[in-house]
């Protein structure tokens, strides 16, 4: 194997994983298999719909999990039931949608003070994002969109937490030395834990308080933490799924965000098309019913999410039982990695598939729900993204948001048709060079 070092691009990556025989992967859009439709089709994706937890989460709270849960036990079952209801539902987007207004008008005011101002806007959409999911949860803001330091301790403690759990630890493959966490992989995360419970801990504790004061709230002023506690949700199980919402709602969108401006500034025509699209809809602020309206963006959104699948690697699978997928036996607790990145470039697909061209996707009914499966940014099946509604509605205001009302240019007058696109090897599939761009307002 090649020195990991000059890995460079999730494509090298990916070619020298073909040759290993560690992982199982399918390159092809066959892995229609894996969730097919029909009778036959929910049996082999309730056989796939287990996960492994890695050793570098294995705490004492293992049952805990909701993204890593190892099957779809009672506690993942109540977790989704409550974020469908609370967090992922029609009705509760809608009742969202003037928190997401005000949090984004936050943002762009503090834009409108940057004005000629480098900014690095991975920051700025994190912290946006994160007090977005903050005033959901807990009604209060974690950060400060002035305050740099604080919001890069919280993503750092949060990419560290996923980066431990695909680290390869020798506890994963030799389990009888796991009690050792030989590499303090387990120790590092239990710490950044730790350290992100301080965000939640006091609110945690005073609401629980009031519950045992019974103070009455009005129906309509609960937030989602009043329904974890209503439902029996312990601190140490509230903890957990605050931190996964964090992981899973916040690095994939900021990332999507950041390569559809990229994938925008560098193909300028395109850009042209997306503006003059928005602008024809002749107001400042975008509405969400003007979302569904707009099919050339909305073709740019998925484009991005082919181009640069942002978990390139489906959150591994494990079988809970033995089956039976393209004539391969996968033995019982075998893990299945899906390799998303690889069925989204396959050109026997994929016409031009390492080019950004939304128009591939205009006049063409395939999207990203699940059931087209050479397109499954947000995987398929029972353990497919519970997000999606959510984060592809955040993705669209944001994103239009900053073309409606900014031009941007790169630092320096820097040339974007020679933009670096390099890609990151990691969870999610980040900019190696993160995106730093001046914003002037339009008139
Ligand atoms: C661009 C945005 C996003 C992308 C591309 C994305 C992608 C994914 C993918 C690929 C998976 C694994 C699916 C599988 O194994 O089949 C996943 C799982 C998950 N995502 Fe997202 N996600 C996004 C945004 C969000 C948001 C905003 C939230 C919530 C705040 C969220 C919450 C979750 C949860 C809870 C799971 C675990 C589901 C389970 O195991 O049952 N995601 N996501």
């Amino acid at each position: 194997m090649e020195d990991f070092d000059n890995i460079r691009s999730f494509n090298t990556f990916t070619s020298q994983m073909r040759k290993s025989l560690y992982f199982l992967f399918w390159y092809s859009t066959s892995c229609g298999s894996l969730f097919p439709r029909g009778s036959e089709g929910s049996s082999q994706d309730r056989h796939l719909s287990g996960r492994s937890i890695p050793d570098a989460l294995q705490q004492s709270f293992i049952d805990y999990y909701f993204v890593w849960a190892r099957d779809c036990n009672e506690h993942r079952k109540s977790c989704r039931t409550l974020c469908r209801l609370e967090l992922f539902s029609a009705k509760a987007i809608e009742a969202q949608s003037n928190l997401r207004n005000t949090k984004l008008a936050h943002m762009l005011d503090f834009l409108n003070n940057t004005q000629g101002k480098v900014v690095k806007i991975e920051e700025l959409i994190f912290t946006t994002l994160i007090n977005t999911l903050s005033n959901i949860l807990f009604s209060k803001d974690f950060l400060d969109l002035k305050d740099d330091e604080t919001a890069h301790r919280l993503k750092f403690g949060l990419l560290k937490i996923l980066e431990n759990s695909v680290t390869p630890n020798v506890s994963d493959f030799f389990p009888i030395v796991g009690g050792l966490d030989l590499q303090g992989l387990r120790k590092d995360s239990l710490n950044h834990l730790d350290e992100l419970s301080s965000f939640s801990e006091a609110i945690v504790k005073e609401r629980r308080a009031r519950i045992t004061k019974k103070v009455v709230v009005a129906d309509h002023e609960k937030d989602f933490l009043d329904r974890l506690l209503e439902n029996n949700f312990t601190p140490a199980q509230i903890n957990i799924l605050v931190l996964e919402l964090f992981i899973a709602g916040t690095d994939t969108m900021v990332t999507t965000i950041e390569w559809a401006m990229a994938e925008l500034l560098k193909n300028k025509e395109i850009m042209r098309k997306v503006q003059k699209e928005l602008t024809e809809l002749n107001h400042n602020s975008i509405m969400n019913s003007d979302l569904s309206k707009l099919t050339y963006f909305n073709a740019c959104i998925k484009e991005t999410l082919r181009l640069h699948p942002v978990v390139p690697v489906l959150i591994p699978r494990r079988a809970i039982e033995a089956c039976e997928v393209m004539n391969y036996t996968i033995p019982q607790n075998a893990q299945v990695w899906v390799n998303v990145w690889a069925i989204c470039h396959d050109p026997s697909v994929w016409e031009d598939p390492n080019t950004f061209k939304p128009e591939r996707f205009l006049g063409s009914n395939i999207d990203f729900t699940g059931h087209d499966y050479e397109f499954i940014p947000f995987g398929g099946g029972r353990r497919m993204c519970p997000g999606l509604p959510s984060g592809v509605k955040s993705l669209q205001t944001m994103l239009a948001s900053l073309i409606v009302g900014y031009d941007w240019s790169l630092p320096n007058g820097e040339d974007p048709t020679k933009l670096d696109m390099t890609e990151k090897f990691g969870v999610t599939l980040q900019k190696e060079k993160p995106l730093e761009l001046v914003f002037r307002r339009r008139e």
